[in-house]
C-alpha cells in the first residue's frame, strides 16, 4: 500500500466509524493536523494509526478535535463585529419593519376591498403599485410599528464554544435597545464536535476568551464566578445550540444571518462553493453572510452574493426573484 493509499483508507475508517467525511477538506492542513496525532500517539503510519484506532476508539474525538480545531474568543475581529452592528443588524430590522408595513397595509387592502367591493383584484399591476418604498413611506402607518413583535433568526454554523453567538446575541441586544424595538431574535449556534456545544450551553468563560470584551459589557451581560464569567440569561435566552455537521446534516432555513467564520478555509474550492450555496438556500433573500477574514465568495458563488463589505467579508443574499 502506497502512502496515499493508506491516508485515504484512515480517511474511509473516520468515516465509516464516525460519519465525518474528511475527504473534502484541504489536504495539507488536514495531514498536518493528522501527522500530530501520529506522533503523540507514537504511530509510524496511517496503517498503524488506523490499528490504533481499532485498540483505543476513544482517540477518534480526539484526532476530529485536532482536525476541527476550535480555537475561538468573543467578539473575534472587532472590526468585523462593528461593521456587523453598523451595516447588518439595522439592516435586518428595518427589512422587519418594511414587511411589517406591507403586510399591514395588504392586510388592510385585503379588508377594504372585501367589505367595499374596490374594483381591482390583486394583479401584477396592483402589486406593482404596492410597492414597498412607496408603502413604507406612508407616515400613519408607520407609526408605532416599531413595537410589533416579530423573528429574527441567525445560524453560526461551526460555532465552537459559543463565543461568537454569544456575541451576537450581545450586538442584537444593544441594537434593539437603541432602537427601542422589540423583536423575537433566535441565534443558534452549532458545531461538528458535541464538546463545544455542552461548553457553549454552560456559557461559563476563562477570561482569556473576553480579550475584546469592554468593561461595560461585561458589567451588563456577564457574572462573575470565581476567576471566570458566566453570560446572563439575558443572553442566552437569545440563542440555542446544538451539534450539527453542515456538510451532511439537514440546512435550516429563512434565516437573515449566517456567521460561518474559520471555518471555509480548511474545505477544498468543491466543498466550498457547495456551501455558499447552501448558504444562499438557507438565507431569505436580502439575508446576510459574514466570512472569516481569510475566506471569500469565488466563482459561481459570486452570483448569489453582493458585496456589503469587503475587508468585513460581508455579503447579502441578491434577490433572485
Ligand atoms: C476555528 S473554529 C471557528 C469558531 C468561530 N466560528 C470563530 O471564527 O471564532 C472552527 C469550528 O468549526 C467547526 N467545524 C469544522 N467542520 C465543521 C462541520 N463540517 N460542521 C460544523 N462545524 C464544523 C469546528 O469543530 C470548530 O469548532
Amino acid at each position: 500500500m502506497t502512502a496515499d493509499n493508506k491516508f485515504q483508507f484512515l480517511l474511509e475508517k473516520i468515516y465509516r466509524n464516525k460519519g465525518v467525511d474528511f475527504s473534502l477538506y484541504r489536504e495539507g492542513t488536514l495531514r498536518r493536523r493528522i501527522d500530530s496525532r501520529l506522533r503523540t500517539t507514537g504511530c509510524v503510519d496511517y496503517l498503524e494509526y488506523v490499528s490504533y484506532l481499532n485498540r483505543n476508539p476513544e482517540e477518534y474525538d480526539r484526532l476530529i478535535k485536532a482536525v476541527t480545531i476550535n480555537v475561538t474568543e468573543f467578539f473575534r475581529n472587532p472590526e468585523t463585529f462593528r461593521a456587523i452592528q453598523q451595516k447588518v443588524l439595522p439592516e435586518i430590522i428595518k427589512q422587519k419593519q418594511e414587511h411589517s408595513v406591507i403586510g399591514q397595509l395588504q392586510g388592510g387592502v385585503d379588508a377594504v376591498r372585501q367589505n367595499r367591493g374596490l374594483p381591482f383584484s390583486r394583479t401584477a399591476a396592483t402589486t406593482e403599485t404596492l410597492s414597498p418604498i412607496r408603502l413604507y413611506r406612508i407616515p400613519p402607518v408607520t407609526e408605532g410599528l416599531q413595537h410589533s413583535k416579530k423573528t429574527i433568526r441567525a445560524w453560526c454554523a461551526g460555532a465552537s464554544y459559543g463565543e461568537e453567538a454569544y456575541s451576537v446575541a450581545i450586538l442584537f441586544l444593544q441594537v434593539l435597545q437603541k432602537k427601542n424595538a422589540d423583536y423575537d431574535v433566535k441565534i443558534l449556534g452549532t458545531d461538528i464536535d458535541p464538546d463545544c456545544i455542552v461548553k457553549a450551553k454552560i456559557g461559563l468563560y476563562e477570561p482569556s476568551h473576553l480579550k475584546a470584551i469592554g468593561k461595560h459589557i461585561l458589567d451588563r451581560y456577564f457574572s462573575r464566578e470565581g476567576k471566570n464569567y458566566r453570560v446572563n440569561d439575558a443572553v442566552r435566552q437569545l440563542t440555542e445550540f446544538k451539534p450539527h455537521n453542515m456538510l451532511s446534516d439537514k440546512p435550516f432555513d429563512k434565516l437573515d444571518l449566517i456567521l460561518c467564520r474559520n471555518v471555509i478555509i480548511y474545505f477544498t474550492k468543491p466543498l466550498q462553493t457547495y456551501v455558499y450555496n447552501l448558504f444562499a438556500r438557507c438565507l431569505k433573500p436580502g439575508g446576510f453572510l459574514v466570512l472569516g477574514k481569510v475566506e471569500s465568495l469565488w466563482g459561481c458563488s459570486l452570483g448569489l452574493f453582493e458585496t456589503v463589505d469587503n475587508k468585513e467579508r460581508i455579503y447579502r443574499k441578491v434577490n433572485s426573484n
